[in-house]
């Protein structure tokens, strides 16, 4: 059996474990990447509107700062962030985003007199326009009082992560593709790397790290409608459950994006909107205004997506053969600036749905797009429970979004938080030493063989593994979905957990044990399940409305009750996670209060004055 040691395992290699390895390599000390496709092919690339950090270089962001980003961060969390990391998180991102054009990324730039605005869909002149030529430009996105999503076209993941992926070519760090982490190697209280499986091979390996980062990306996949890519199936996160002792953070908090595209669900950024895209319905009127008079369409996004799925819940959707669906009609913006700023939803458009967006509505819905919850860690990216395990990124609940990420948060976090989190992993390689212990490695490596013999061999009443899937689908589609209810949740948790049981009896019906997706899908059916169950029931358990966390049962969010986040840990062999829950925040620069936007009642809860903090001090 091939054996490594590194200084830092990067499990995953987006743009969030690029980011720390970069930091890692440039200290000088031994990294390695894994990932399950070439890194180029990460999710990250998907990502496509931009990264927010207060610039102020464009007309429309006069004014903005870290407080001003600070400030939309929280309540664009519903005040379920932690407002130490929010802070950080916003006081950081200018330096990030210009270094990451240092290191190369073509930022659309400000081109004075060049850039149209337009607001709920008609183009306005800015006419004292304090624009410098050649400053990086910024975007509009939902729940911002700025403008400040810095971006590429609608290609910003590809090209930050093809400029750090490059990086890393060039700093010599190894990647070590097509690579799936099975389990983690520990003893209960340090990690000490991970037994990994060659998707081409079939051989188990190992890795002996000192520090191992899960920076491998959200759980979408648990959803059958969702715009993450096919790998977005939780690793990360099952192998740090499936520890016993490492948390996850507010599972509960998943986010849907208002323009999934119908029928393909692959994302159409929400730059469509921040351009001046509107939303149409089956008449082809805008009715986000009414809703919303305030934001419209760029109201945050558990807002926007409420909204939408409260009209077709009237009868004003597009009927389809795939459902209803709504509208995006950005062709006001113009053949240029589609063909420019929004290429890649030119291209999506045209391609995957035979529609072109310069002449034509485009059909959408709400999707599943982001996982707000995460291997829960402190702000230095140390996850709880195990000494030596940091996370970073969507696979990490850091936590700055809470119950809803703004839009462009989520691509500037994982520069954001790759920076200081690699920062935090280098003074941990600098200050400590690890002692690796065969027998954990070995320990590890045993259960792993078990678990593929056990499913190859498929002992007692075969499980079809994609069956399971397709049950995990429909249920968090239905019972766990946009708006929530105790009966539904509950017989969610309760079809879940009959799934479990059936995941132990999974067996293959083919029969290679190297390239077989079916055997990688089949070993990681139990721990996605898990991931369901954790999601399911502490909705079921949180009986409030916050952020993405929507109860029709519980309308109100109840701040004197549930200010806090949810940590879950599955024991082996039981059935259910055990949930606690730890305070939001450890202080507020900004106590509870409204939004602003989306309505919705709050029982209030007292803050005690040693709580609060003077903003921006
Ligand atoms: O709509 C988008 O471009 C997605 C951005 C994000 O999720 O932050």
């Amino acid at each position: 059996m091939r054996i490594f040691e590194t200084d830092l395992l990067c499990m995953g290699a987006g743009l969030a474990g690029e980011r720390v390895a970069v930091e890692a390599a440039e200290a000088g000390f031994n990294v390695i990447c894994l990932s399950l496709v070439p890194p180029k092919r990460s999710h990250s690339s998907a990502a496509m509107g931009g990264m927010q950090a207060a610039l102020g270089n464009s007309a429309m962001s006069q004014g903005d700062s870290p407080d001003v980003h600070f400030t939309d961060t929280v309540k664009g969390s519903d005040w379920g962030c932690d407002q130490e990391v929010a802070r950080l998180f916003a006081d950081t991102a200018p330096i990030a985003m210009r270094e990451m054009a240092h290191m190369g990324v073509p930022w659309s730039r400000v081109v004075p007199g060049v850039h149209t605005y337009y607001k709920g869909g008609k183009p306005f002149e800015a006419e004292e326009l304090a624009e410098k030529d050649g400053l990086i430009h910024s975007r509009a996105f939902g729940g911002t009082a700025k403008w400040r999503t810095c971006y590429t076209s609608d290609g910003t993941g590809h090209s930050v992560l093809f400029t750090l992926d490059n990086k890393l070519l060039q700093l010599g760090v190894d990647v070590h593709d097509r690579m799936q982490a099975e389990m983690l190697i520990h003893d209960g209280e340090n990690c000490t790397g991970a037994v990994c499986r060659c998707l081409r091979t079939g051989e188990l390996v190992i890795y002996r790290a000192r520090v191992t980062l899960i920076a491998t990306g959200g759980y979408g996949r648990i959803y059958s409608a969702t715009t993450n890519a096919l790998i977005c199936d939780g690793g990360g996160q099952i192998t740090a459950l499936e520890t016993g002792c490492v948390p996850l953070g507010n599972m509960e908090a998943v986010q849907f994006h208002p323009t999934g595209s119908v029928p393909t669900d692959i994302l159409l950024t929400e730059g469509c909107r921040g351009d001046g895209g509107t939303l149409l319905d089956v008449n082809e009127y805008r009715f986000m205004p009414d809703y919303e008079p305030e934001k419209a369409e760029l109201a945050s996004r558990d807002v926007v997506a409420r909204r939408m799925t409260e009209h077709m819940r009237k009868g004003l959707g597009v009927k389809s053969p795939y459902g209803d669906h709504l509208w995006l009609d950005i062709r006001h913006l113009g053949e240029k600036h589609i063909t420019t700023n929004l290429r890649e939803v030119y291209d999506i458009s045209t391609k995957f749905l035979g529609v072109n967006p310069v002449h034509q509505l485009v059909p959408v819905r709400p999707t599943h797009h982001y996982s707000m919850g995460g291997v829960r860690i402190n702000k230095d990216g140390a996850a709880y429970g195990l000494r030596g395990l940091f996370s970073a990124g969507e696979a990490a609940c850091w936590d700055m979004h809470g119950f809803n990420r703004l839009g462009g948060n989520s691509l500037a976090e994982t520069v954001v938080a790759g920076r200081i989190i690699g920062k935090k992993v280098v003074e941990y390689l600098q200050g400590t030493d690890s002692i690796f212990h065969t027998v954990h490695a070995k320990d590890a490596v045993k259960q792993v063989q078990e678990r593929i013999s056990a499913i190859a061999n498929a002992r007692n009443g075969k499980e079809n593994c994609y069956e399971l899937r397709s049950i995990l689908h429909q249920t968090m589609m239905e019972n766990v979905g946009i708006f929530r209810n105790g009966k539904d949740l509950q017989s969610g948790v309760d079809t879940l957990q009959e799934l479990l049981a059936r995941s132990e009896n999974i067996g293959l019906q083919g029969h290679n044990k190297g390239f077989t997706p079916e055997l990688s899908l089949a070993l990681r059916m139990r721990g996605m399940i898990k991931l369901g169950i954790c999601t399911a029931y502490g909705a079921l358990m949180r009986t409030e409305s916050r952020g993405a966390h929507a109860r029709e049962d519980y309308p109100e969010r109840n701040d004197e009750k549930w200010l806090n986040r949810t940590l879950a840990t599955w024991k082996e062999g039981d059935s259910l996670p055990t949930l606690s829950y730890e305070e939001a925040t450890p202080w507020y620069e900004i106590p509870p209060g409204e939004r602003g936007y989306g309505g919705g009642k709050t029982i209030a809860a007292d803050i005690p004055e040693d709580k609060i903090r003077p903003f921006g001090a």
